[in-house]
């Protein structure tokens, strides 16, 4: 699996965290920034690495500001992603198992980074349950069409 991995100045900090995470896990990743805690505007690092997965140059996506909000709200704009908020392990499963979400968002300034962590691990290992699910994810397609 590659991950492609974005923030904003908000989400700086727990992105390094994500990283290390994931260099430890030896799971394959792009950083498409942003490399600094300098302000910057979050829809622009959503849409890089919610077309990247679009485009399905990458499985998953992660991306990280203050609440993890506004990165949600910007990469659900992008047809075929399905975005999701998590700041909890049993969302973080059951999104996977239900939603089969490609991409995560976090917010470094709602959750701890320990949790937020673990609900990446979490996240990265869940399979999709498909059968019922995927007909309601064909749905929210026709919701795109
Ligand atoms: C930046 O201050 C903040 O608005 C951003 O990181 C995010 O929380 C937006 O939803």
């Amino acid at each position: 699996m590659k991950v492609a991995l974005g923030s904003d100045h908000g989400g700086y900090n727990l992105k390094s965290k994500v990283q290390n995470l994931l260099d430890k896990l030896n799971i394959g990743y792009d950083d498409f920034g942003t490399d600094s805690c300098d302000s910057v505007d979050y829809p622009d690092f959503a849409k890089k690495v919610a077309v990247a997965v679009k485009k399905e140059e990458y499985e998953r996506g992660i991306l990280i500001c203050g609440t993890g909000i506004g990165m949600s709200i910007a990469a659900n704009k992008v047809k075929g992603v399905r975005a999701a908020l998590c700041h909890d392990v049993f969302s973080a499963k059951a999104t996977r198992q239900h939603n089969n979400s490609n991409v995560l968002t976090l917010g470094e300034r709602v959750v701890g980074s320990e949790l937020a962590l673990e609900i990446v691990k979490v996240w990265l290992t869940t399979e999709f349950d498909g059968g019922r699910h995927q007909r309601r994810i064909d749905k929210i397609g026709q919701l795109e069409a």
